[in-house]
Order: structure tokens, then C-alpha cells, then sequence
């Protein structure tokens, strides 16, 4: 009948009980497994993982913390052999660390960190590709993959695209601009149409500490990206994170990085052209003219949408043709009308705003100062754009705006309609013509997000949502290959909520749509990052990330107390063995589509 009927749902599977507790939980009929921890080895070589006895040389040969974006490559097109790319954004050392935690005054406190800490904490960053395959129905990593490899805070890059070589990211290490040590802060990210695997650099403001020297020009640049903010003690063992001894060194991060995984020492790339904000991911899709359409969000409040178009097309026919498509192209800044229209807004120099008049010489200056660009242009100001995902099958883009309780009431507008929004929201996009490289097209929201029961949340879940299926704060998201919405959230507060964080899957088409259903649930304390399908659609991975975190009363080896006297030690249980990230693969118990 089209009114909101949950028959019509796209998902035929029994939702999870939303709730909070100790461990992980998947829809009845579902096998949910753990496949990669925190310290697990990746190579025939690597050392078991030992919590007290960790050092940076071993943290190298495993896999990394908190594990984010979560990409699958398949190996001759199987969908049971592939490659695994998983980001590790950060590292939480008072969970990691044995004997660094104390409590006093009600208050955690860490100890401070000496170099060999500081190289563990580097080595545990950035991310990982291994190889998996499924064995006589069970997933299994492949140590002596020849393509295994683990990329971290000292991983030799390139520089590359429009603000390679600019005098504004030059160092005393490197007097060309070109050559930078490591990635930052790899939260989700991709995996291109041509195969290599892009990391998303976002928070690196957290990793840089001191003060500029008086009258450095970046001092504007710098205090519109929150640089610094010394949640890392990096810079008080390695100059470079430090503003006073290497001023430009903040400039070298916040981009996209692409890894070329089918030669394990390629060197990774800094795509400049995809310009330098707090990068959430980077999902694309060719556009109908063989251009590529990648997919940006800058999560602050109150940043941007963007989207990137190749200026070359996608060869399917010869991978290495594609290899520096990221170089050259066109970014552009989203502003949402209020009538429904959408704009995208070019990041050119010379165009517009974007000039000498303004403070930009090139486009190397647009690129490294990609938010003031987006402000000179009148973006519209979003409520944290997370993940943004092109779904092929509906032709639609998908936009996770996660929370902004800073917005005021004079701030609401049509496309970031709720004052104090603790609860996000999604937006749907259709581009002009159904072409991902227009640069105009039309958009709505889906789903104001949080629970309809409370009236004054305002929530736009569909009646057939039951009180299992509503979420708050959308950040990652996949598309499945019949297209079908699957989202995952960070920030489901138990106390607040009732419930952990976990994967949904959402209705968008017909009588269901912004119908949404509990498929996962994560232990109290984590995060849910990922998601990703196999092409087949028969086995999902999702990220478990920083289980048992933000506790308030503290055991030193990782045993908080998340939610009145609830605490965890997922996914081991042991006492000697700390709370550890780890991604799970699920799978279902007749082998058949997940979801359905
Ligand atoms: Fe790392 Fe915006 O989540
Ligand atoms: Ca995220
Ligand atoms: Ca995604
Ligand atoms: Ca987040």
C-alpha cells in the first residue's frame, strides 16, 4: 500500500535487542566472529603479542589499535580471497599500557610518555593490509600473504598533486616538499574503482604541541584546522610534531593518502588534490563519462561536503593507466539550498574568491587552506560530516552529519534543520541527470536521526522502527551490492540512550523507507566503524573500536567501568590480556545474503 509498511523492508532478518552489555551481539542466524585484535601477527614472522611486553619492533609486524575503515580487495574477483585494508585512526594508551593509570580526584590520569611509548603508540597508528581468505566456511587471515603489510607514523610517503613542492610544506627534513614520514589519524577512507586502498587523515591537530614562531604566517591557517592540540606527547621526542622546531610540519597532513597494495614497499601518496581538511573517508564511484567521483566529508562543526572529479577516466582495462588519476581534477564544496537545490562549488585559484585579493598565490594555497577556500565560496556549514557514500544501484549519495549540539537556533537552516543537534542526521543527494561528476543536483533528508519516542528529539524514523531499530549519530555507512543502506554510529551513550553503538541497516526506498532495523551491537565502551560487504553480499566486516573506553573508574590493565558497575574485557576475557580493537566478520549460518 506504500504508507510505511514494514513488508516492504528491503531486510527480512530478526533485529538485535538494543541494550548494552559486556560483548558483541549479531541477529539470530548470524555467526559473528573476531578475525583481526590489536596485536595479532600479520607475517610469518611476527611475535605473538605479548600486553607487557610491548615494544614498537613488534608493533610493526602486527596489527595496528583501533581499527576504523575496513576495505575488502578481492584477489582474481573471489569474494572468499582478498585482501583486507583497515585503518587504525588512533591509539588509547590508557587501555593499551600496563601501569600507566591512575585515578585521583575522580580523574584519570596518564602517565607521561617516554620514547619507546611514544614509538609503540607511532607503530600502533596508520593501517594494515593483509590477506584473508575463507577456509571450509571460516574466514582466515593469511600470514605468509606475500602482500601483507602494515603502514604507520614513520611509513615513507610522497607528496604529490597541485601543492607538491610548495614552500609551505617544506621542512628541515625534506627541502622539497614532496617527501613526508607516516599518516595520521586514518579514520574511513576506500577503495578506488582501480583497486588501491585511500586513507582519510583527519584529527592530525591532536598530534602537534608548542608554539608557532612569532609572526608565522600559518598562525591563521593553523588556528582554523585547531592546530595544536598535544593530545599526543609525540613532539616532546621528535621535533617535527613540534610547532616551535618545525612550523610547517601541520601543513603535511590532513590529506588523502593512496596505497598502491599490490606491490607491499610502493610508497604511499599524499593526493594534495583532494585538498587538506579533517578527511573522514573516501568513497567513489565512476561517474557515466569514465570520470571518478569521490565522495568527502570534513568532520568539525560546522564544516563542508565535498566531492573531487577526476579530470582523467577510469580505464577497467589496465590498472597502472589509473595510477595518477587523484593528481589532477576538480574539487568541490557543497552548498544546500534551501529549496532543495544542491551546488558544488569549484576550489579553483583564480576563480571567484579564491585569489592574490584574498591571500591565495596558487592552487597550492587553495588546496592547503581548503576550508578558508570553502568559506570565501559560502559553503553551507554542516552538522560534522562524516562518512559519504555513491550508492550505484539507486544512484543516490549518502551523507552522515553525526552531531553538533554547538549549533544555536539562528543557525538552523534547511539542511541542518535541528538546533542542539545531538542526534545527526542523513541526507540524501541526487545528482543532476543521475551523473555523480554533475556539479548541481537535488537533496533531502532521509532520517533525522534519535529516539521518535522522546517528541522533542524530533526524530523522522518510520512507525514500523521499533525501539530496538532508532540510532543517533550516523558515522560510517556502507552501500551492499543490491543497494541496500547499512549504518554504523559513534557516540550511543548508554546512559543517554539505553544502548551501545552499533550497525543498522536502513530502508530508503518505497513504503519502508527511513525504516531502520538493530543488526549488531558492540560490547559497552566501544565504537562501530567500518562496514563493509563482500561483493557477494555474504560476509560483512565491521571495526570494533576502543572497546571499554571512557570509564571513569580505572583498574591499570584495562578494566573500566563504562556504565555503573559494567565493564568489559572483549574480546579475550582474560585477565592477563587487556581490552583489545579488533575487527569481526559475520557471516550467515546458511551461507545465504546478509541482511535478508
Ligand atoms: Fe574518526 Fe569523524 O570519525
Ligand atoms: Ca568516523
Ligand atoms: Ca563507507
Ligand atoms: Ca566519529
Amino acid at each position: 500500500d506504500g504508507a510505511g509498511s514494514a513488508s516492504d523492508s528491503a531486510f527480512s532478518f530478526v533485529e538485535v535487542e538494543a541494550g548494552v552489555d559486556e560483548t558483541h551481539h549479531v541477529a539470530e542466524g548470524y555467526d559473528a566472529e573476531v578475525l583481526l585484535r590489536w596485536g595479532d601477527p600479520l607475517f610469518a614472522d611476527s611475535p605473538e603479542f605479548d600486553p607487557t611486553n610491548q615494544t614498537a619492533e613488534a608493533q610493526r609486524r602486527q596489527f595496528g589499535y583501533n581499527n576504523d575503515y575496513v576495505g575488502f580487495i578481492p584477489l582474481d574477483g573471489s569474494s572468499e580471497h582478498g585482501l583486507l585494508v583497515v585503518n587504525h585512526e588512533y591509539t588509547n594508551e590508557h587501555l593499551m599500557f600496563p601501569g600507566i593509570v591512575s585515578v585521583a580526584e575522580g580523574k584519570l590520569k596518564v602517565a607521561p610518555a617516554d620514547k619507546a611509548r611514544v614509538d609503540i603508540e607511532m607503530a600502533a597508528h596508520g593501517g594494515t593490509v593483509v590477506e584473508i581468505r575463507k577456509v571450509a566456511g571460516t574466514w582466515q587471515v593469511v600470514r605468509e600473504g606475500k602482500l601483507n603489510r602494515r603502514i604507520t607514523a614513520t611509513t615513507p610517503m610522497q607528496i604529490t598533486g597541485p601543492a607538491a613542492g610548495s614552500e609551505r610544506l617544506k621542512t628541515a627534513e625534506d627541502a622539497t616538499g614532496t617527501r613526508v614520514i607516516g599518516t595520521l589519524n586514518n579514520c574511513a577512507g576506500g577503495v578506488t574503482p582501480w583497486g588501491t586502498y585511500v586513507m582519510a587523515e583527519e584529527n592530525f591537530h591532536g598530534y602537534f604541541l608548542g608554539t608557532l614562531p612569532e609572526g608565522n604566517k600559518e598562525a591563521a591557517n593553523y588556528k582554523r584546522y585547531g592546530v595544536p592540540e598535544a593530545s599526543y606527547e609525540w613532539g616532546n621526542v621528535y621535533d617535527r610534531f613540534d610547532l616551535a622546531k618545525e612550523p610547517n610540519e601541520p601543513n603535511r597532513f590532513g590529506w588523502i593518502v593512496e596505497v598502491d597494495v599490490n606491490d607491499p614497499n610502493s610508497v604511499p601518496k599524499k593526493r594534495t588534490a583532494l585538498g587538506r581538511f579533517k578527511h573522514e573517508g573516501a568513497e567513489s564511484i565512476v561517474a557515466k563519462d569514465g570520470r571518478v567521483v569521490f565522495y568527502l566529508g570534513d568532520d568539525e562543526r560546522f564544516d563542508y561536503v565535498y566531492k573531487f572529479v577526476t579530470s582523467g577516466t577510469f580505464n577497467p582495462n589496465d590498472r597502472a593507466a589509473n595510477m595518477d588519476l587523484l593528481d589532477s581534477g576538480t574539487l568541490y564544496v557543497a552548498k544546500f539550498d534551501a529549496d532543495g537545490a544542491l551546488e558544488w562549488l569549484p576550489l579553483v585559484f583564480g576563480q571567484g574568491s579564491l585569489t592574490a585579493a584574498n591571500g591565495f598565490d596558487s592552487q597550492a594555497d587553495v588546496l592547503i587552506e581548503t576550508r578558508r577556500a570553502a568559506d570565501l565560496l559560502g559553503a553551507t556549514k554542516m552538522d560534522r560530516p562524516e562518512d559519504v557514500q555513491p550508492n550505484g544501484v539507486n544512484g543516490k549519495v549518502y551523507v552522515m552529519l553525526t552531531n553538533n549540539t554547538r549549533r544555536k537556533d539562528d543557525q538552523v537552516d534547511a539542511a541542518n534543520p535541528r538546533a542542539k543537534n545531538a542526534f545527526g542526521h542523513i541526507i540524501e543527494i541526487a545528482e543532476a541527470d543521475g551523473d555523480f561528476a554533475a556539479t548541481n543536483g537535488r537533496w533531502e533528508v532521509l532520517l533525522k536521526c534519535g529516539d521518535p519516542s522522546v517528541a522533542a528529539v524530533g526524530a523522522t524514523f518510520s512507525t514500523d522502527t521499533t525501539r530496538n531499530g532508532w540510532f543517533g549519530m550516523p558515522d560510517n555507512c556502507a552501500v551492499d551490492s543490491a543497494g541496500r543502506l547499512w549504518v554504523s554510529t559513534d557516540g550511543n551513550n548508554p546512559k543517554d540512550t539505553g544502548r551501545t553503538d552499533g550497525l543498522w541497516a536502513v530502508d530508503t526506498e518505497g513504503g519502508a523507507r527511513a525504516t531502520s532495523k538493530l543488526f549488531f551491537r558492540v560490547p559497552v565502551g566501544a565504537e562501530m566503524c567500518g562496514p563493509l560487504f563482500t561483493p557477494d553480499d555474504r560476509t560483512a566486516f565491521v571495526a570494533v573500536q576502543h572497546p571499554g573506553d571512557g570509564g571513569t573508574d580505572w583498574a591499570p590493565f584495562g578494566r573500566p567501568s563504562y556504565y555503573e558497575d559494567l565493564s568489559t574485557r572483549w574480546p579475550d576475557f582474560k585477565d592477563d590480556m587487556p581490552v583489545r580493537p579488533a575487527v569481526v566478520v559475520i557471516t550467515k549460518k546458511d551461507g545465504g545474503t546478509i541482511g535478508s
